[in-house]
């Protein structure tokens, strides 16, 4: 078996994701459809250039991934990159934080990152990943600020809010200091009603457990036309949604949530 066949250990990352993205379309068939495509990428290893597949991204990607590559066959790894982000990814994953903090990105891909990150994928540390965020080693991190933009995807965020705070359990337990700067949505129905915004009535667990741990620190609410998200494959700034900004660590923080807002809006000039 290669290491680029699925397994249940490298499609648990997006078994949720893919669902609920093509679960909206009316055909229910597709998602068999969709889940047979993507795991025909991985098995085929689906590297042949189709048309105009470097167009999919932006020159600053494609600048991006050649300059962090460290493999033998960028002609191939590229290719397969592009394939599997232009499937999966890009309705979903691309949306960022405006880089402006040289950290350490604990979800991301080589196309949507600028600074040290974590991605789902085995082939993505030929680009410099640091591997799957759960299990990555955030105490041994030489970074001391690392950033948490998950996917919007429930399951997910509440499995990386309970990662985050058993891995501060260990920085606490080995004396190391860390502060992570998490960007969730406002899917809470009390911060809904609070903005006036639609309140769905739904819990938010992954907004729960943040909030019910000693590990968070501050807190505040990004307005969505003021903290817009950053498109790399467009190369220009979204106003997505409404978000929760939480400085999460253990000890003193080495940064506040107004010197990221204030980072934010002065990245936010360049685009
Ligand atoms: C909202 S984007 C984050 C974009 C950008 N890197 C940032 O931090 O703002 C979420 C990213 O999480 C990545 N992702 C999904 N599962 C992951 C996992 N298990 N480990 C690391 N990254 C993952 C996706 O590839 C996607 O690029």
């Amino acid at each position: 078996m290669s290491k680029f066949d699925i397994t249940p250990d490298n499609f648990t990352n997006w078994y949720v994701q893919v669902p609920k993205i093509y679960m909206i379309w009316p055909a229910r068939g597709i998602i068999e459809e969709m889940y047979e495509y993507y795991t025909k990428l991985f098995r085929e290893r689906m590297v042949e250039p189709f048309a105009n597949l470097d167009n999919l991204i932006s020159a600053r990607q494609m600048a991006r991934i050649k300059k962090a590559y460290t493999g033998t066959n960028f002609e191939a790894d590229k290719n397969m990159l592009i394939n599997v982000y232009s499937f999966i990814g890009i309705t979903a994953v691309h949306l960022s934080i405006p880089p402006f903090l040289r950290t350490h990105e604990l979800f991301g891909s080589p196309l949507n990152t600028t600074a040290d990150y974590c991605s789902p994928f085995e082939f993505e540390r030929a680009f410099g990943s640091s591997g799957n965020f759960f299990e990555f080693d955030i105490v041994a991190s030489k970074h001391n600020i690392l950033t948490c933009n998950p996917p919007f995807v429930e399951d997910i965020m509440r499995m990386a809010a309970e990662r985050l705070v058993s891995e501060l359990d260990r920085a606490a337990a080995a004396g190391i200091t860390k502060t992570i700067v998490i960007t969730i949505p406002v899917w809470d129905p009390e911060t809904q009603r609070r903005l006036r915004l639609k309140d769905y009535g739904m819990p938010f667990a992954a907004f729960d457990i943040l909030k019910g741990s000693k590990y968070f620190l501050e807190h505040d609410v990004l307005d969505k036309f003021k903290y817009r998200y950053y498109d790399y494959y467009k190369n220009k700034l979204i106003p997505a949604c409404f978000s929760h900004l939480i400085i999460f660590g253990n000890g003193r923080p080495a940064i506040t949530a107004s010197e990221v807002k204030k980072k934010w809006l002065a990245a936010a000039k360049h685009f």
